[in-house]
C-alpha cells in the first residue's frame, strides 16, 4: 500500500475549504483530482514546447510529437496492449471512443437483423451510440437485467448472445453497482463470431487493466477520471478492426493521399485522429500514468477495497439506508450508490455540500437502470487514491445531519 497522507499532499485542491469545511471529496467517478505533477506538466507543455505535432520539422514541433507518441505507447503498456501504439486512439473521452466504434464499425458491419447486446446498467454513453446506429442500419438492442444485487444475470447471456449477435457492449464496471463479468461474456461473444467492446470509464482508473487477459476487441476510458486532465481520452481496439473500419471523422492529418472527389486514409491510429488533437491533454495524461504506476494499480485497488469496505459497513449500519449493489467489495470499484429514507437525494446532497462533502446525486447517465431500481435517483459516493476512513466518517456525520434536518423517515424514494 502507499501513505495516503504523502498522497494528499500533492493535490492542492484537497487543501481548500467548502463552506468553512475542509473539502472531502467523493465525487471521483464523474471526475477526479489532479496531482500537482499533472498540472506542472500541463504548464511545462505550455511554458515550454507548445507545438502543434506530426507536421512541423523544428524543434518544438518535434519535441511535442514524441512528447505526444510516448504517451501512446505508456498506454499501450498501462492496459498491457499486445499491439502496440497502432491499437491505441487518442479521443477525448470515453463517449467519443463509443461513438467513434459504433460510427465507424457500426455503419460498416451492421445489417438489418444485426443485434447488439448491452446491459440494463449502461451509461448513457454506451446506449445512445448504438441506439443511433441500430435506428440507422436496422439492427436490434437486447439488453441483460440486473438481479436484486445488481449483479448481471448470468443465465441471461447465453439467452442473449447467440448468432444474431454482432457487438456486445459492456461496462467493465459501472458507475452505479459494481464489477462486471466481462471475460465471460467475451467468450460467449467470441463464440458467435461478435465483437465485444468494455466501456473501461471505471474500470481502468481503479484497478489493474489487461485488455489481452480480458480479451476485448475495443476498450474506451476517460483520462480525466484517473487524476489526468479533460478533453483526452482513449480507444483501445484491434488493429485489424481499426483498419477495416472507415473513418470517423474527416480532416487533416489523417489522410494520405487528397484528390478532388475521393482519398486515401492514413495508417491506423492516425486515420482515427482528424485535425489538431487535444496534444497538451494527451501529454499531461502520461503524467497521470506516471503516477498511477508509481502508486502500482494494485495498491491503488487494494486501497479503494479498503475505504469501500468500511463505507459499506458504516451505511449499511444506517437503517435508513439502502445501499445499491453487490455488497461483496471484491464484486465494486469505489462506488457506493445508495438512498437515505425518503430524502430526495438531490436534498442529502446539497445538505452535505453544507458540510464540505462533495457527493453526486442524480441518475448518473443511467435512466433505464434507475428504472429498473425503481429509484428516480440516488446519491453516489464514489473513491480514489486520496481517500480516508476520516472523510467516510465525515460523510456519515453529515448524512445522520441531514436526517436530523429533514427527519428522515424510513421509505423508499418514489419514482
Ligand atoms: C461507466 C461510464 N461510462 C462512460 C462514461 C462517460 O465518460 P465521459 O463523460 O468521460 O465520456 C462515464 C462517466 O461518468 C461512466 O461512468
Amino acid at each position: 500500500m502507499f501513505d495516503v497522507e504523502a498522497v494528499r499532499k500533492d493535490f492542492p485542491i484537497l487543501q481548500r475549504q467548502v463552506h468553512g469545511k475542509p473539502l472531502v471529496y467523493l465525487d471521483n467517478a464523474a471526475t477526479t483530482q489532479k496531482p500537482s505533477q499533472v498540472i506542472d506538466a500541463l504548464v511545462h507543455y505550455y511554458e515550454y514546447y507548445n507545438a502543434n505535432i506530426h507536421r512541423g520539422i523544428h524543434t518544438l514541433a518535434e519535441e511535442a510529437t514524441t512528447a505526444y507518441e510516448a504517451v501512446r505507447d505508456k498506454v499501450v503498456r498501462f492496459i498491457n496492449s499486445p499491439y502496440g501504439p497502432q491499437s491505441i486512439v487518442f479521443t477525448r473521452n470515453t463517449t467519443e471512443a463509443i461513438n467513434l466504434v459504433a460510427n465507424a464499425w457500426g455503419r460498416k458491419f451492421l445489417n438489418p437483423g444485426d443485434e447488439i447486446v448491452l446491459t440494463i446498467s449502461e451509461h448513457h454513453s454506451n446506449i445512445i451510440p448504438w441506439q443511433l446506429i441500430a435506428k440507422e442500419k436496422g439492427a436490434t438492442l437486447r439488453y441483460i437485467d440486473i438481479d436484486d444485487e445488481g449483479r448481471l444475470r448470468r443465465e441471461q447471456f447465453a439467452e442473449l448472445i447467440g448468432p444474431k449477435t454482432k457487438m456486445v457492449a459492456v461496462a467493465h464496471a459501472s458507475n452505479v453497482l459494481g464489477i462486471n463479468p466481462v471475460r465471460e461474456l467475451a467468450a460467449l461473444a467470441h463464440e458467435h463470431g461478435a465483437l465485444i467492446l468494455l466501456d473501461g470509464a471505471q474500470s481502468v482508473p481503479h484497478m489493474p487493466v489487461d485488455v489481452s487477459d480480458l480479451d476485448c476487441d475495443f476498450m474506451a476510458f476517460s483520462g480525466h477520471k484517473m487524476l489526468g486532465p479533460t478533453g483526452a481520452g482513449v480507444l483501445y481496439a484491434r488493429p485489424e478492426l481499426l483498419d477495416a473500419m472507415p473513418p470517423f471523422l474527416g480532416g487533416g492529418s489523417m489522410i494520405s493521399r487528397v484528390q478532388l472527389e475521393e482519398s486515401t486514409w492514413a495508417d491506423v491510429p492516425q486515420k482515427f485522429e482528424a485535425g489538431t488533437p487535444d496534444i497538451a491533454d494527451v501529454i499531461t495524461l502520461g503524467a497521470a500514468i506516471d503516477y498511477l504506476e508509481a502508486l502500482g494499480m494494485d495498491n491503488v485497488r487494494a486501497h479503494e477495497q479498503m475505504i469501500t469496505g468500511y463505507a459499506l459497513q458504516r451505511l449499511s449500519a444506517l437503517p435508513e439506508v439502502t445501499i445499491y449493489g453487490p455488497m461483496n467489495v471484491e464484486q465494486r470499484i469505489g462506488v457506493v450508490s445508495f438512498n437515505y429514507g425518503d430524502i430526495h437525494p438531490h436534498d442529502v446532497s446539497q445538505v452535505l455540500d453544507t458540510y464540505g462533502v462533495a457527493v453526486r446525486a442524480s441518475h448518473h447517465c443511467a435512466q433505464p437502470l434507475m428504472r429498473r431500481l425503481d429509484t428516480a435517483a440516488t446519491a453516489r459516493a464514489s473513491f480514489y487514491i486520496y481517500n480516508t476512513k476520516a472523510e467516510v466518517d465525515a460523510l456519515v456525520s453529515a448524512l445522520q445531519e441531514a436526517g436530523r434536518y429533514f427527519a428522515v423517515q424510513q421509505a423508499p424514494i418514489a419514482r
